[in-house]
């Protein structure tokens, strides 16, 4: 609940290719309403998406925005783009699912991609997480092998992080909390051609 309005928290996904699918049928395996945005008319995708993943929400990219909790799940590349939604950001929490592999460093002024990212969500706050995963794993029943799949999270806003760990856990994930951006961040996030030290890129292929 988001106890400032006594009301349920709403949730949405940014980008509907392989990750926001993932992320689009880990909430509806639970149950837990989540609406999709991408640049397109959602009615363009309205019924494959249906098919997909039953009980999405497709809508525009301005109606998504208004969520609680919004998952960013572009290309790191498109982040400005998503970001220009909204002037200010406040009383929303981002989640980071991006991954700038190939960005070069320099372009990103030697910060962690994460902030970076932060930065262009001005006054949100902006939680990393849910990247290490492959999309065709991160779509599947977390439940295995008897535990649970981990998702790691990172940021400067206990709160925020605090919140989305509690979701991830409604979710059906473990989520282990690795501090704030520039710590936890860098453990997990993509830099230049080189993956996070906690992603296995021989046991993992990202696209
Ligand atoms: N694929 C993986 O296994 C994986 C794993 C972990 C993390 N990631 C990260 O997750 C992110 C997404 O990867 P992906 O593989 O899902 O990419 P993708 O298949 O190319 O999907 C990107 C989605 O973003 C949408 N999009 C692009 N610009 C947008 C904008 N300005 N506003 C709203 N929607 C926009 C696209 O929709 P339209 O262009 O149709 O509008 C598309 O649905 C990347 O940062 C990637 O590094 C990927």
């Amino acid at each position: 609940m988001n106890n400032s309005e006594n009301k349920a928290t709403s949730y949405s996904i940014i980008g509907f290719g392989n990750i926001g699918k993932a992320l689009a049928r880990a909430f509806a395996r639970k149950g837990i309403d989540v609406s999709v945005a991408t640049t397109r008319d959602p009615k363009s995708f309205a019924s494959d998406a249906a098919k997909i993943v039953p009980g999405i929400i497709p809508t525009t990219l301005a109606e998504a925005v208004k969520a609680d909790v919004i998952f960013l799940a572009v290309r790191f590349e498109s982040h400005p783009d998503v970001a220009k939604a909204l002037p200010n950001w406040q009383g929303k929490t981002i989640v980071d699912v991006t991954n700038a592999y190939g960005v070069p460093l320099e372009q990103l002024g030697g910060q962690p991609s994460a902030r970076v990212v932060a930065q262009a969500f001005t006054g949100g706050k902006l939680v990393k997480g849910f990247n290490h995963l492959g999309a065709a794993i991160l779509g599947q029943d977390p439940a295995v092998h008897g535990g649970r799949r981990v998702v790691f999270l990172s940021s400067d806003d206990d709160g925020a992080a605090a919140e989305i760990g509690a979701l991830a856990e409604n979710l059906g994930f473990s989520p282990i909390k690795l501090g704030g951006l520039s710590e936890g961040g860098l453990l997990v996030q993509a830099r230049g051609n080189s993956w996070g030290q906690l992603i296995f890129k021989d046991l993992v292929k990202f696209d």
